[in-house]
């Protein structure tokens, strides 16, 4: 069994271009067919956000890795967005595109599409550059620590978003849990988590890195993230078609889950 320390050096060979390539371009990303997994996780982003409810002044987003899909949706119901991520590859990956570097990722199919869901598709200039002017930090994170952020100390958050983070990084369901109970102690009660994982996965590729993944299945998120002091309002999962099973992983499905902190 690898130990945190051990998965944080797996972790340096991580490779962003190789990561995007794999899951953030077709197939995996192809906006013309909804049954697609990216448009799903998109639509479920939007979906909790369109209820008005989840709003406020800051969400924080661990464990961001090289993508910002997550946060399009957050980005009218927010003041400032603070992307985290434990790899200074990744968070450079972020501050490309913020700085609208030319070799940065070409997020506007997925900010097209997310305006496209309110009939705004005209207007999506808009949002990328609100998206632009509310992600105001990108910041270390290691959710391995009491306080992820540290040295850095945030007032407790509004809303929270984490994707792909928790069954990847942590080496056993011991330290997930511990992972969760360090993530929502930056989260206000009554604010939101919002949080996309896969269920059933052993590993995935980022490039030349075999990463180790804890399969779960759907009864342990709602049971972990209720125990961890959290009312679950949303859990929806997509089944991975085959066609989509590229290589890369040997994610089974992926869950959506909207959960109010108590
Ligand atoms: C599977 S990727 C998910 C990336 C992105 N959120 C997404 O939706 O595709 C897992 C991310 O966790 C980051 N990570 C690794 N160890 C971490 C740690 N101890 N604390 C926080 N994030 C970590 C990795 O750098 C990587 O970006």
């Amino acid at each position: 069994m690898l130990r945190s320390a051990e998965v944080g050096d797996t972790y340096q060979l991580f490779n962003p271009q190789a990561y995007l390539q794999n899951n953030y371009m077709p197939p995996r990303a192809n906006f013309e067919n909804e049954d697609c997994v990216v448009p799903w996780k998109l639509r479920c982003f939007a979906s909790s956000f369109s209820t008005g409810e989840i709003h406020g002044h800051t969400l924080l987003d661990i464990g961001s890795g090289p993508t910002l899909y997550q946060v399009i949706s957050a980005c009218n119901f927010f003041n400032r967005i603070v992307m985290s991520d434990y790899l200074e590859v990744n968070r450079e990956e972020l501050r490309k595109w913020l700085r609208r570097d030319p070799g940065a990722f070409d997020w506007s199919p997925y900010i097209k599409y997310v305006c496209g869901l309110d009939g705004k598709r005209d207007h999506w200039e808009d949002t990328e550059r609100r998206l632009r002017e509310t992600i105001q930090e990108v910041c270390h994170c290691d959710i391995m620590q009491a306080n992820p952020l540290h040295p850095k100390v945030l007032n407790p958050v509004d809303a929270i978003s984490t994707t792909f983070c928790l069954e990847s990084v942590c080496p056993d369901k011991k330290s997930l849990e511990e992972a969760l109970a360090n993530i929502s102690s930056l989260l206000k009660p009554g604010g939101f988590l919002l949080m996309i994982g896969a269920l059933n996965e052993s590993y995935y590729l980022a490039g030349e890195v075999k990463l180790s993944v804890i399969p779960l299945d759907e009864d342990y998120v709602k049971e972990t993230v209720s125990r961890s002091g959290y009312r679950i309002c949303t859990f929806k999962t997509y089944n991975m078609p085959p066609d989509l099973n590229i290589g890369v992983d040997d994610v089974c499905a992926v869950f959506y889950l909207q959960a109010q902190k108590i």
